[in-house]
């Protein structure tokens, strides 16, 4: 569980520009679009190709990525399941933020535990913001076969310990807005179906 807030004596600040009038300014509204899978599912790759049709259609959008964020934000984080869950809960504020701030985030996170991702899921409706989880689903075997980073090869032979899918566990979403079987379906399908969600939505025209 994420460590109890040590902050106090603090008072919010509201600001004068409705949000409204931001949607209205930008021409778009904001959202976070979660993407969840295994290692090697093909999430971050999903997130680029939706960045690279968003911003070609002027809506503005920023990757949040696990193995980016880690780099920085989060580079005080293991793979612990207390750990992980400080990692979402980060992200997740940072996630609401761009969104408040109109932003279409996609954030590529393995977020392997349903709690996690449900806190951040309502993070963003007790802020009035959309959130959508896009659940990047291929079997374990098409992940470990892919293995782009080699870290599955590493897993089965011990040198990572509580990886994803090997020797720790991934829930699955129960009803997310979106499923990708990237193994069965094109890249540019799959960045198509993220964006005619957005549309359908309403968050982008
Ligand atoms: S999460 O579980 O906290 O959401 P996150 O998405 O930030 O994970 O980082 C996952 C990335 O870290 C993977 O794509 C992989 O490259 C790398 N990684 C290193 N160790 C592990 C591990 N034990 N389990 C899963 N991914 C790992």
């Amino acid at each position: 569980m994420p460590a109890m807030s040590k902050s106090t004596n603090i008072t919010w600040h509201d600001g004068d520009v409705p949000r409204e009038q931001r949607i209205k300014q930008l021409g778009h509204n904001g959202a976070t679009l979660w993407l969840t899978g295994l290692s090697g599912s093909g999430k971050s790759t999903v997130a680029v190709a939706v960045e690279k049709l968003l911003l070609g259609r002027g809506v503005n959008c920023y990757r949040l990525d696990g193995d980016n964020v880690r780099h920085g934000l989060c580079d005080n984080l293991g793979f612990s399941a207390e750990d992980r869950a400080e990692n979402i809960r980060r992200v997740g504020e940072v996630a609401k933020l761009f969104a408040d701030a109109c932003v279409v985030v996609l954030a590529s996170f393995v977020s392997p535990y349903r709690a996690d991702r449900d806190r951040v899921r309502l993070l963003h409706e007790q802020a009035g913001l959309t959130f959508a989880e896009v659940y990047i689903d291929v079997p374990l075997e098409v992940a470990e076969q892919r293995d782009p980073k080699g870290l599955y090869k590493k897993a089965r032979a011990g040198e990572i310990k509580n990886f994803t899918g090997i020797d720790d566990p991934y829930e699955p979403p129960t009803e997310p807005e979106l499923t990708l079987r990237t193994a069965e379906m094109s890249l540019d399908d799959s960045a198509r179906a993220i964006v005619d969600f957005l549309q359908h939505q309403g968050i982008i025209l």
